[in-house]
């Protein structure tokens, strides 16, 4: 056996199988590449889901870290500690908003979100106790705690785990009349990806956004942005809702706000809404801990530049017109995404999309298939023009071109 497949073996025989990874065993990285147990190196498309919008170990973010690692690395919350005013600080005028509750994975961030909804909306909007809603699109992916699971459309990531939590109405995504409808008295949030990641990358319809931001400001509705595969930058602006002009309440932050090095997650809105928390209501030991807030302090720093932002607009465009080409071929039978963000549907006959990722591999190139026919493509936000290009050709050549 390579050393590969011993590693995947015993991998599969002490691991839950809770995953269907490629078969490939990486031993290091750097910015858009990454290198396995053999010795073979390949181009990283992926960005582990936009984690990595910095690209691997980068020189910055590791600087930050070990700076950190030397000094302090986790006190609680028990304790104030020096990185911490400033990462709130900070992350709130990232956003030009007042507040943070910083948490730790994404999931854990949209669950402190719709604490925050249900709170904001029996303090403030004073809907009577137990009867306030959220509502959610259809094809949302916000994460897999039994909650949030619970007003998903998926059935892999619901079946079996019931009961489900109460309190969610799903609407059609991009169907404004419909959430229109699905507005009542009670409902205290609008949740939504403004661009839906796992769901194949689905820019809705434009004016949507726009629609959604009125009519939650009308009704007295908190409109929630689960940012965090779209948000930092991946989109070619720091927040995909910019595209379309829109603020909304409450920004859901995770993923590239670690830096690809700690998992670092955040709730950032206004003081009347955060404000609603008090001491024991919420929390969570590695939240806000003095290693998150020293990388993030650096993530930050880097989005304040603009320059990631114009970097993934740019080659986004280059991006989506190849791309676009390919779907003019009969190979493909749609683009969509926004900067460097793609999901390509390969057509019927051209392999499943789990297909396609096995035979980018073997060209070296790493993507991650979703929903059967679709590629995902969201490469480090510093990968150079030459290197994508390269990806590309292989993507070509998989698809017989
Ligand atoms: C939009 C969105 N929300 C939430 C999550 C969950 O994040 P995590 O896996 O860190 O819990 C994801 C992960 O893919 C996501 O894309």
């Amino acid at each position: 056996m390579t050393t590969t497949e011993t590693l995947i073996a015993a991998a599969e025989a002490h691991s839950a199988h809770n995953y269907h990874p490629l078969p490939v065993v990486v031993a290091s990285a750097d910015g858009a590449w990454m290198t396995d147990v053999e010795g073979r190196r390949f181009l990283d498309l992926l960005a582990g889901y936009s984690a990595l919008n910095f690209g691997h170990r980068n020189r910055r973010l590791v600087e930050a870290a070990k700076a950190q690692l030397e000094r302090v690395t986790l006190t609680s919350r028990a304790f104030h500690h020096d990185r911490y005013a400033a990462f709130c600080e900070q992350l709130a005028g990232l956003c030009g908003m007042e507040m943070v509750l910083p948490v730790n994975t994404g999931a854990e961030a949209v669950e402190t979100a719709v604490k925050t909804a249900r709170k904001w909306g029996y303090k403030v909007k004073g809907v009577p106790s137990e009867m306030a809603k959220i509502v959610v699109a259809g094809n949302n992916f916000h994460g897999r705690t039994t909650t949030l699971i619970s007003f998903s459309t998926d059935p892999e990531a619901r079946a079996d785990f019931g009961p489900y939590t109460p309190g969610f109405e799903i609407v059609p995504y991009g169907d404004l009349t419909a959430m229109r409808s699905a507005v009542t008295e009670n409902t205290v949030a609008v949740l939504l990806e403004p661009i839906q990641g796992e769901a194949g990358v689905l820019v809705p319809p434009a004016g949507y956004l726009p629609g959604v931001r009125e009519l939650t400001r009308e009704r007295n509705v908190l409109f929630v942005a689960d940012e965090i595969q779209s948000g930092l930058g991946r989109t070619g602006k720091t927040f995909a809702c910019e595209h379309e002009g829109v603020v909304p309440d409450v920004y859901v932050l995770g993923k590239a706000l670690g830096g690809g090095i700690v998992p670092v997650s955040a709730v950032v809105s206004s003081a009347e809404v955060l404000g609603v928390f008090r001491p024991g209501e919420h929390g969570s030991t590695f939240g806000g801990n003095p290693l998150a807030c020293a990388v993030a302090l650096e993530v930050i720093a880097m989005l304040r530049t603009g320059e990631f932002q114009a970097r993934s607009a740019e080659l986004g465009e280059h991006l989506h017109r190849e791309l676009g080409a390919l779907a003019g071929t009969g190979r493909v039978t749609a683009v969509r995404g926004r900067g460097l963000w793609a999901g390509v549907d390969i057509a019927p006959g051209h392999g499943t999309g789990r297909e396609v990722s096995e035979k980018l591999m073997d060209r070296g190139v790493l993507v991650k298939d979703t929903h059967g026919a679709t590629v995902r493509i969201a490469p480090p936000l510093v990968i150079g023009k030459e290197d994508l290009d390269w990806g590309l050709a292989q993507l070509r050549a998989v698809l017989g071109m």
